[in-house]
């Protein structure tokens, strides 16, 4: 794999996209961004705020420019998106054309909620159980027109994903 080429991690919410994203990024020596944390940096507001405020709609625009700002701006090598930003055609072409490869991290839906309800993050969209899993099905089909799909199996550990993600796409070989 081209050594310059970024990764970008998509997936359900409570998946573990932020924290694969720490270990791959210690794994391979490089920086890792996170989508909502820039978000939620320069509006200087958390997702839940900015989404009760000013609604869903005017959330995903703002996403849209700041991933276009990152992808355009920042020399991260890992990108760790929210889990709806995939879903978004623009958001898709915008990082298709940034010499990106996407990896969904895809797991069960009961595996999603229960990190979800464990979590101290509050989540605007999952608040609901049918209706988080509604959600997760519906985006099942954008999600698998990532790269690459990556299985999380409940008894693998964040650090076994990032570790299996850096053998498989970046052929890096471990003892
Ligand atoms: C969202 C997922 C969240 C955050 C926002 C919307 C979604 O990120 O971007 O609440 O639409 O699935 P996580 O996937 O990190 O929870």
């Amino acid at each position: 794999m081209d050594n310059e080429k970024r990764i970008v991690l998509t997936g359900f919410m409570g998946v573990g996209k932020s924290t694969v994203a720490r270990h791959l990024a210690v794994i391979l020596q490089t920086q890792k961004i996170d989508l909502d944390s820039v978000i939620e940096a320069v509006e200087k507001q958390t997702i839940t705020q900015i989404i009760k405020t000013v609604g869903i709609m005017r959330f995903r625009q703002i996403e849209t420019e700041t991933l276009r700002k990152i992808l355009t701006e920042d020399c991260a090598r890992i990108l760790a998106l929210g889990g709806g930003a995939w879903t978004i055609a623009e958001n898709r072409h915008l990082i298709k054309t940034q010499n990106c490869t996407t990896v969904w991290l895809e797991s069960s839906f009961e595996h999603c909620w229960r990190n979800i309800k464990s979590s101290k993050r509050e989540r605007p969209l999952a608040k609901n159980k049918i209706q988080t899993r509604e959600l997760f099905d519906e985006r099942q089909n954008f999600y698998c027109l990532a790269d690459w799909h990556f299985i999380i199996r409940p008894d693998l550990t964040s650090y076994e994903i990032a570790k299996k993600i850096a053998e498989e796409v970046f052929l890096i070989k471990f003892d």
